[in-house]
């Protein structure tokens, strides 16, 4: 979608919200799309199918606005798409095992979509249904509030699970992510958002230039069906070492077998100073070019850091081709198939709990 000129000026008097049509899905809902302007001229376009931002712009280290994540053009691209550009993901985030595990004795079998695997969610995810939006304006910020209820059954889940999720663009140029569940049967719960950043500015472009720093010690490591093994592997001497900042294409094609099953990197992080829900520091990330830096913080105990190994060749948004490596996601999340891994942190939401996360990605130049 376009950007209209006048939201991208460089400074606006007020935060501002505006909403339009964004047509009717398949199944014959309406979809919105709302623009949500900071006091500094960021936006952020986002639409209630699939509560997915559409773009989200930033300045470069001359002020200059440019969208930063990867979008396609039109409703129906989203409708069809299968790489979750820029969606919510639900009801749990990643890979399942064999589509299947057990709760309090009993079997669930979820719907297989990634070879022998359920992943984010199913045929159906959060990502494919429209949500009931509601746009706030406070002193922080424009922001936009999306409910969605997932029935008992749906996808295979147990359990009527109610999710709120609610987007701020701040006034200090954050996008804020908080998400909120309840539910009146026990279910795994894991939502995340799939944002694919390119801080070029330019989608045509891969991100291997970028650099990028990971503060943490381990990752899991997984099989040739990038299910988690249930270790926890050190990064030392590795090319999951970001403890320190270096390119994304310094280990991207490394010799390495986790590389190779995985086709680049897609792989979740260990941020063990996160167990208690406290917010943490996970991850920057900067473009050397634009000068654009963002940071990751978040309370989860697991980042999946994805390179966009399987974007294929798609068509985005102005008719750009997304290559693969194109755009790379840093997916905030607990550990994929814990359903199915007693020794990793619980994703077992059950009535009377609420489920409670929240994710910072902050912008600025450096
Ligand atoms: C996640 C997964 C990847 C891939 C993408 C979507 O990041 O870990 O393997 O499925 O989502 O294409």
């Amino acid at each position: 979608m376009a950007i209209p000129p006048e939201v991208t000026a460089l400074h606006q008097e007020k935060a501002q919200i505006g909403s339009t049509d964004y047509g009717t899905t398949a199944s014959g809902e309406a979809a919105l799309v709302f623009t949500l302007t900071n006091t500094n001229g960021m936006t952020a376009e986002i639409t209630n199918y699939g509560g997915t931002i559409i773009s989200l712009t930033a300045p470069d280290s001359e002020g200059k606005f440019e969208n930063i994540v990867l979008g396609y053009e039109t409703l129906v691209d989203y409708e069809v798409g299968t790489s979750y550009l820029g969606a919510l993901i639900g009801r749990f985030g990643n890979r399942i095992a064999g589509g299947s595990f057990d709760l309090d004795g009993e079997t669930y079998t979820l719907p297989v979509n990634d070879g022998p695997n359920h992943l984010h969610g199913g045929d159906r995810g959060f990502d494919k249904v429209v949500w009931e939006a509601e746009p706030f304006i406070t002193d922080d910020g424009p922001g936009l509030c999306l409910k969605y209820t997932s029935a008992d059954g749906e996808e295979g889940y147990p359990g009527t699970l109610t999710v709120k999720v609610c987007y701020t663009l701040t006034n200090d140029n954050e996008l804020r992510i908080d998400y909120k569940a309840v539910t009146d049967k026990a279910t795994p719960v894991n939502l995340t958002s799939h944002g694919y950043f390119n801080l070029s500015g330019n989608p045509g472009q891969d991100i291997l230039g970028h650099h990028l720093s990971i503060a943490a010690d381990s990752f899991t490591p997984v099989d040739s069906n990038l299910i988690p093994t249930g270790e926890l592997c050190p990064v030392d001497d590795s090319p999951f070492d970001f403890r320190f900042i270096r390119p994304v294409g310094e280990g991207v094609n490394a010799d390495n077998e986790q590389i190779t099953f995985a086709g680049g990197y897609d792989h979740n992080w260990v941020f063990d100073q996160h167990a208690d829900g406290q917010m943490g520091h996970m991850a920057t990330l900067s473009d050397p070019e634009s000068g654009r830096v963002l940071e990751v913080h978040s309370t989860e105990p697991g980042m999946q850091f994805y390179t966009g190994n399987f974007l294929g060749a798609a068509v985005g948004d102005k008719g750009v081709i997304h290559e693969n490596k194109h755009g790379l996601c840093l997916e905030t999340q607990h550990f994929p198939d814990s359903p199915n891994q007693s020794s990793f942190p619980s994703t077992i939401l059950r009535p009377g709990e609420v489920y409670s996360t929240q994710t910072v990605y902050s912008f600025f130049t450096a």
